[in-house]
């Protein structure tokens, strides 16, 4: 399965194409899947029925399609709700099945978190969007706790097109992975600080869609309004009961600066927490390195080397070093 799987699958949800693939790794034996497979044999035909939604997905089944050296099957669009809920249900077994490479883990793994962020951004106070997210977060940080290359095969399906959903995503395995090298948390710890990172921009979510695609420079009403996000995704999780306290400092605090120059509390040095100088490195790491609508992504050197050169007053000088050794040893031999 390539990296273009995943990308794939967002772009077809997105475009509103009739069907988007997935990888039959991401299907469970003996589940039933309430949802609609299909097979693609002429890529310039619409894909057929080969299973419907109530009959069992078995291991017969999925040893036949792989016999056939079939990697991805499809699934129509106005089903792709029903599939997101099934990978949710499921990942656990996904993520700690012996038989499946890392490579495909970390892709399900990565998209399923994508796509449930970005439905959670649309409307964080709907149903049990957060705490399914919170859930996700948790999936995310045993699956870096248990694996040890976990996150050097993230950051292989890792997408550099910015949007606040993969920028929250990205954020979270740069940040836990970070964690991991930087101290020796324990696991309710390390959990808590992932949600926290990867609800770190949530208030995003209540910040006029405008004022966040704009694609030219905001005015300075318009930046007052964008840096209400971190108070306002702190009163929401407070409000939601969403996350711990770990969490919650991260959500308000993110915009801290050690020189004491950020914001909404202007606090300095020593009053930021371990926690948020580690989500603040990663945070302006994948601000840098991905693309936005008026910009390139910069490559990882150039964004070390800006944040080395430019920035190095804001930011926790020792978690830098060490964010530096991990991106140029993601596998932390
Ligand atoms: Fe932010
Ligand atoms: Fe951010």
């Amino acid at each position: 399965m390539s990296g273009s799987v995943s990308a794939s699958i967002l772009a077809g949800i997105q475009a509103e194409e009739p069907y988007f693939p997935v990888p039959l790794a991401s299907l469970r034996p003996d589940t039933v899947t309430g949802f609609d497979l299909y097979l693609r044999s002429d890529p310039d035909q619409p894909p057929v029925l080969y299973r419907e939604k109530h009959l069992p997905f078995t291991e017969q089944v999925r040893e036949r399609l792989e016999i056939s050296r079939v990697e991805v099957l499809y699934i129509q669009t106005a089903q792709a709700q029903q599939y997101r809920r099934y990978i949710e249900q499921n990942l656990g077994a996904i993520l700690t099945d012996k038989k499946l490479p890392m490579e495909d883990k970390s892709e399900v793994l990565y998209t399923t978190a994508q796509g449930l962020v970005r439905e959670m951004l649309q409307d964080p106070s709907k149903g049990d969007a957060i705490q399914r997210s919170a859930g996700l977060a948790e999936s995310t940080v045993q699956f870096m706790h248990q694996q040890k290359t976990a996150f050097e095969h993230l950051l292989k399906v890792t997408s550099y097109d910015y949007q606040t959903y993969t920028h929250s995503v990205n954020v979270c395995v740069y940040a836990v992975a970070l964690a991991q090298r930087a101290y020796r948390l324990d696991f309710p710890t390390l959990l808590e600080f992932g949600q926290g990172a990867l609800f770190h921009d949530v208030g995003k979510s209540m910040i006029d869609p405008l004022i966040l695609n704009s694609r030219t420079r905001l005015s300075d009403e318009q930046w007052e309004i964008m840096k209400r996000h971190p108070v306002l995704g702190y009163d929401l999780l407070e409000k939601a009961d969403g996350l711990g306290d770990i969490g919650l400092d991260i959500v308000r605090h993110h915009h801290e600066k050690i020189s004491g120059k950020g914001y909404p509390d202007g606090l300095r040095g020593g009053s930021i927490s371990p926690y948020v100088r580690m989500v603040a490195v990663a945070d302006v790491f994948d601000a840098l390195t991905t693309r936005r609508p008026h910009r390139q992504a910069m490559s990882s050197f150039k964004a070390l080397k800006l944040m080395h050169e430019e920035m190095l007053a804001d930011l926790d000088k020792e978690l830098f070093t060490i964010f530096v050794k991990m991106m140029g040893n993601p596998r932390g031999d």
